[in-house]
Parts: C-alpha cells; structure tokens; sequence
C-alpha cells in the first residue's frame, strides 16, 4: 500500500504502462493484456496488472498535469519498485511537419511548471527520456513503417493560457507537441534511476486548429498501444 495506490507488494509490474485517463487504463488491460487484474481504486484512478506476451506488465492512470502523474509516479518508484515507466498518451503539434495522428517519441521534455523550479531552487534540470526505450520504441515504430517522430515536447502545466500564443515560443525553439506529463515523468526517472519513455499520438493542432476525429483516435491509439507494449516487453 502506499498513499494513493492500494496494491501489495508485488501486485505492480517492473515495467508500468501509463495513461492519463483511469478509464483508458481499463480499456488497455481488458484489450490488451492476458488475464488482468484491478490491483486499486483509489480516487477511481485504476490500475491494473497482467501479462502481455506472458510478461508481466502493469498499466495504470496518471491523471492530468504534473502534480498529478507526480503522485502516481513518486509512489511506483518509491514504494514499488517499478523500473519502466512508459507514458502512452496524446498531444497537440507545434510543428508544420508534425501531423493529426503522427506518433512522437519525447526525446525531452521543456516545461513551464513551478515543480522543478521548486525542486532544483532555480536551477534549470534537462528531463530526457531512456535512449534504451526511445532507440527501442523508435526501432519498432519505424519497422511496422509508421514513421515515428522524435523530438522534444513541452510539459504545460497550463490548458487553457492567458495567451491564446504562447505555444509559439516554444515551436520557435524546435519543440514538436505539447502535452502535460513527461517531464514530470522525466525527472523522477532520474531522481530514482528508473527508466521512462513518453509515447504520444497527435490529437489536435495548435498550428491549424484541427483535431481527430474519435475513428481516427481509435486507429492511432492501437499503433501507439502496439509501440509501447512491444517497447515494454523489450
Ligand atoms: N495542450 C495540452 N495537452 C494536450 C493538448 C494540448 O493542446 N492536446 C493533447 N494534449
């Protein structure tokens, strides 16, 4: 048990899938994984392991935002002993060339987010992902020729901005999507010398406006679902 996870010792997996929404947690284990079982439900955000070509693997819900994923990931790391984290989730593209439904791996993860400001007491911290599971995730995307992009992401602690702009900064400095996880994600893997990788598929377009439609979400969610599991058992 720890505060916000009510699973034994034992009942987590090395290696955990992570989707912002508790639901799509359930979704993944019913879907993917052989012989899942609900291990929490605490504050409705599910979790389950079981086993995905016979290895064990667990996937469960981050909600949104850094403090949130801060709090499951803390206690996967601390109180679990989880090795692999691999946030499988969606973002919206900053990037001309970074299109509806393109998979992007988050090489790094920029942030406006007071977390680390508070933690490095002004210093600035590089969160980065696992270049095994990056080179991995990239190798098997790239083989099944969905072209996956690989780059880096912002982690905004901010939806909805002040100013309707403000993404623009970071597009300016080569930032592919935004999203509001991996480098919170990213800097706990370092903090506990774990490994993390962030998997995203590009729901909407600050450039253009446009978003998926919930067909074409189905579609790109298997392709991401098919990268991390594969990924995950490496
Ligand atoms: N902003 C933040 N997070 C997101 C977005 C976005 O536009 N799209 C998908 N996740």
């Amino acid at each position: 048990m720890s505060v916000h996870i009510a699973a034994k010792n034992g009942e987590i997996a090395e290696t955990v899938l992570l989707p912002g929404d508790p639901l799509r947690a359930k979704f993944v284990a019913e879907n993917f994984l052989e012989n899942p079982v609900q291990y929490s439900s605490v504050r409705n955000m599910l979790g389950f392991t079981g086993t995905y070509k016979g290895k064990k693997l667990s996937v469960q819900g981050t909600g949104m935002g850094t403090p949130s994923i801060s709090i499951y990931v803390n206690e996967l790391f601390k109180d679990y002993g989880v090795k692999r984290a691999i946030r499988i989730g969606t973002a919206g593209s900053l990037h001309k060339d970074v299109r509806l439904r393109d998979l992007v791996l988050a090489m790094s993860a920029c942030t406006d987010s007071g977390a680390n400001k508070i933690r490095f007491g002004g210093r600035d911290f590089a969160p980065t992902a696992s270049f095994a599971l990056i080179k991995t995730a990239w190798e098997i995307a790239s083989a099944k020729g969905w072209e996956p992009k690989a780059g880096p992401v912002v982690s905004s602690d901010m939806f909805y901005t002040e100013d309707p702009d403000e993404w623009k900064l970071w597009a300016k400095f080569g930032c592919l999507a935004l999203e509001m996880e991996c480098a919170e994600l990213y800097t706990l893997a370092a903090k506990y010398s774990r490994q993390a990788l962030g998997i995203l598929t590009i729901s909407d377009s600050l450039i253009t406006g446009e978003a998926t439609s919930a067909e074409e979400r189905q579609t790109t969610f298997t392709r991401m679902m098919e990268v991390a599991l594969e990924t995950a058992i490496s």
